[in-house]
């Protein structure tokens, strides 16, 4: 049998992510400086109009680039659990559940633990991890999978600790390399950082200390480093989901879009401006469910998971 042809035939599995509608999302405390109630409850009805929009076109996007999303029932009194990022780590199947450093998001961890439970019985998930009780971890919003290098950065700081590096690496079985956060608007990982599936990572110098950036210099050749400017960062465009070679963000500047589409990445801008008020954009309202690690996918089947969609084109926005 032909090993190659075998491979090529073979359909690449599909995308997976869990979100959680907007229904009760809001700014109504503030754990991050974007977060400003009062300026929220100026235009409450109206803002929350605009997020429930800006999310189904989101979902749109994402599904329309080929990924299936199953999503979370919202719940009153938990504006932020729309940012399933914060949900938990998830690789290879199994979920490191979060442990929220701030008591505002602590309700949100029974619901998480729920809704994996929920995904474990539809065999979408096979292991359920919870860290010791004085470990802090804001899932994959400060704990990225890099494919290509097959580590986890780990942002610590502000939300997760540096102290939860030893036990997801020990759940995961695999290296967890803690960055050290240094600029309180860029408080989770995934606000500065994105590893994309080629190599390349996309990061704001300015959102980390000296500590961090030798670490990200000592593992990302200089080729593979894509340096936000303050504008991009301001926008939060490291925060993008990737779909395959699609990139879905909020808004990028004409540079950032160049580089990107260099590498071969479409760049699909969905405006996520609402949901930036508390301190979020697309990667923090998804978690994606199923990427494997490179020793549990075979190295080759990892990256061919990655493929460039037959059609970058969006539908129905
Ligand atoms: N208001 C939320 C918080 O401060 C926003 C979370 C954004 N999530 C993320 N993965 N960056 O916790």
């Amino acid at each position: 049998m032909n090993i190659h042809a075998t491979r090529a035939q073979a359909k690449p599995p599909q995308p997976r992510f869990l979100m959680c509608p907007p229904r009760f999302f809001a700014v109504s405390y503030s754990i991050n400086p974007w977060m400003n109630p009062a300026d929220w409850a100026g235009s409450a009805e109206n803002l929350h109009r605009q997020a429930e929009l800006q999310w189904n076109s989101l979902r749109r996007v994402i599904k329309g680039l080929g990924a299936e999303v199953d999503t979370l029932d919202p719940m009153p009194g938990l504006p932020d659990l729309v940012f399933t990022a914060n949900a938990a780590v998830v690789l290879n199947g199994k979920a490191v559940l979060a442990r929220f450093r701030h008591g505002e998001r602590r309700d949100e961890e029974p619901v998480f633990d729920a809704a994996f439970q929920t995904l474990q019985v539809r065999g979408l998930i096979d292991e359920i991890i919870e860290l010791p009780q004085d470990v802090t971890l804001e899932g994959a919003g400060d704990c990225i999978y890099d494919t290509r290098r097959d580590l986890l950065w780990l942002g610590c700081g502000f939300r997760s600790g540096a102290a939860a590096a030893e036990p997801i690496a020990e759940a995961l079985g695999l290296r967890c390399v803690p960055l050290p956060l240094a600029d309180p608007r860029f408080y989770h990982l995934d606000t500065a950082l994105c590893a994309l599936p080629c190599g390349g990572v996309i990061y704001y110098p300015g959102a980390f200390t000296p500590a961090a950036l030798a670490a990200i210099h000592e593992h990302v050749a200089p080729g593979d480093r894509i340096e936000l400017s303050q504008a991009d960062a301001a926008r939060f465009a490291a925060n993008a989901v990737c779909v395959g070679r699609a990139i879905v963000l909020s808004n990028c500047g004409h540079g950032l879009r160049a580089k990107l589409e260099r590498r071969g990445y479409a760049v699909v801008e969905t405006p996520l401006d609402i949901f930036q008020k508390s301190g979020g954009s697309a990667c923090c309202l998804t978690l994606r469910l199923d990427h494997r690690s490179a020793a549990a996918a075979g190295a080759a089947e990892a990256i061919e998971a990655e493929p460039m969609p037959a059609k970058v084109a969006v539908a129905g926005r």
